[in-house]
């Protein structure tokens, strides 16, 4: 029996997703989207271009991909749209190897504005979210309210909009945020709100399918699928840092739910993870750096939000957490991503261990947001060359390590933005 393949980030989120799905797509005929939305920012590079996806699936750059956005994300039509004319004006046409779920629900303009209010009332416990309207969405598709795919082409779309947004200017007005300061991509909100309609409009283009049957079907016929995670394993909504996490499950599990696909149709999990960490947004970062370290890896590593351009936070490799998000997705490869950034560094330092509350752990304790957690470092000789197709001893001792904590198997290196700045390592699946 055929089996999907999950591709999940491990960290939070930023690990390279976007890259290693494109190396990877020429293996698989479909690769498909379960969760999150336009928050992702996931970067490919070829050729000397450069494209940043954001709800449109990495496989869209290979010609024999179908690409499918599962009933587990959701849609922005404006954010979308401004997408596929992007890709156009670069002569990348997808319309035809696109196909997009019924069920995925639609984030509104009001979601975006209600996503605000709720991070203006918090004031300085801010999530940091990236204000794409994904927590307010997520919270109207469990109060069962919110509008689908499916739903735009349907008599009363237009009353069940009105009547969702009114809910959401209610709210909004309980938070005392005022809607005349807002602005959404740069336009005020009756002007994004028309434009987001003309993008409604525009999305009737698309093939809207039943996906969780066309997945099914296609595994029944032996089609090699290859499921594109987004975010990262410690931004999960049940498992993550909560509440600074994003508001979809990140996890393998999430693949199932927001695929329909059972447990026993998973097939490889790709885990993939920096050699470092960075996390945008707020919320506990054990291993974090404020000095001139954590200044080199930014700077190095280029490390500035491919959705919001943010500043990225960077540190250490955090290895209890890794082992957690290990844990909790069944990984079955790993893939070290952006190892380059460290190829100046004399030494390197890893996470082994954590104190908390007068005690050394090696776990993640539920209440990390509120206690103070500093890591238990260990200090390892950095291999302070530039990587060329080849992996050099010291980062071996550094792989070698890092699998004999975690578990698993180190089977991709990568060492630049390229598709091709890649190196396996022999184990038991390769590109
Ligand atoms: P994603 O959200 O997981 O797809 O990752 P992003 O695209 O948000 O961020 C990863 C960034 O690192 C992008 O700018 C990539 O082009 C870049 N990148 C990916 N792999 C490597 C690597 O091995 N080395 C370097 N230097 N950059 C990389
Ligand atoms: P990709 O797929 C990094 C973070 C935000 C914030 C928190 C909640 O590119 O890895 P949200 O907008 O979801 O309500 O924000 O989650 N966040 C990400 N950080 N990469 C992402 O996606 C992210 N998507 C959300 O910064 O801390
Ligand atoms: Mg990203």
């Amino acid at each position: 029996m055929a089996k999907i393949d999950l591709l999940l980030g491990l960290q939070w989120g930023d690990e390279g997703k976007g890259k290693v799905v494109d190396a990877l797509t020429p293996h698989y005929d479909i690769v498909a989207r379960f969760q999150g939305g336009p928050n992702a920012g996931h970067t490919i590079e070829f050729d000397g271009k450069k494209f940043i996806l954001h709800t449109i699936p990495s496989g869209i750059f290979n010609d024999n991909c179908i690409n499918v956005i599962g009933n587990g994300v959701i849609i922005d039509a404006k954010i979308f749209k401004d997408e596929i004319d992007t890709l156009a004006a670069s002569n990348v046409d997808i319309k035809d190897s696109l196909l997009i779920s019924n069920k995925a629900h639609l984030i509104t303009p009001t979601h975006r504005a209600l996503d605000a209010a709720n991070e203006n009332a918090l004031q300085k416990n801010k999530i940091g979210s990236t204000l794409k309207g994904i927590g307010p969405t997520y919270t109207d598709k469990t109060a069962r309210r919110g509008l689908r795919i499916g739903d735009i082409c349907s008599d009363d779309f237009r009353n069940r909009y009105e009547n969702l947004k009114r809910i959401h200017l209610e709210q909004i007005r309980n938070l005392n945020f005022d809607m005349d300061t807002l602005l959404l991509d740069k336009m005020p909100f009756e002007e994004y709100e028309k434009t987001w309609f003309e993008a409604i409009e525009f999305l009737k283009q698309f093939q809207f399918i039943e996906s969780e049957y066309f997945i099914n079907k296609a595994l029944d016929e032996g089609k090699r699928i290859l499921a594109e995670g987004a975010q990262g394993s410690l931004l999960d909504v049940d498992f993550g840092s909560y509440p600074f996490v994003t508001s979809s499950s990140t996890i393998a599990a999430g693949a199932c739910s927001g695929l329909g696909v059972a447990p026993s149709r998973i097939g490889k999990v790709f885990g993939i993870f920096k050699a470092y960490c960075t996390r945008v947004g707020t919320g506990p970062f054990p291993t974090e750096l404020f000095d001139e370290v954590g200044e080199k890896l930014r700077k190095n590593g280029h490390e500035f939000g491919s959705t919001t351009g943010r500043p990225r936070r960077t540190g250490w490799l955090d290895l209890p957490a890794l082992k957690y998000a290990v844990m909790l997705n069944g990984v079955t490869n790993l893939m070290m991503m952006k190892s380059d950034v460290m190829d100046d560094f004399q030494e390197i330092k890893v996470a082994t261990a954590y104190n908390y509350k007068n005690n050394e752990i090696d776990y993640l304790p539920f209440d990390a947001c509120t206690q103070t957690m500093t890591p238990v470092l260990k200090t390892m000789r950095g291999w302070n060359q530039k990587i060329e197709n080849k992996i050099p001893r010291d980062q071996e001792n550094y792989i070698e390590y890092i699998e004999k904590y975690v578990g698993v198997p180190i089977t991709l290196v990568s060492y630049g933005p390229d598709r091709n700045e890649v190196i396996e390592r022999p184990a038991k699946y390769s590109l």
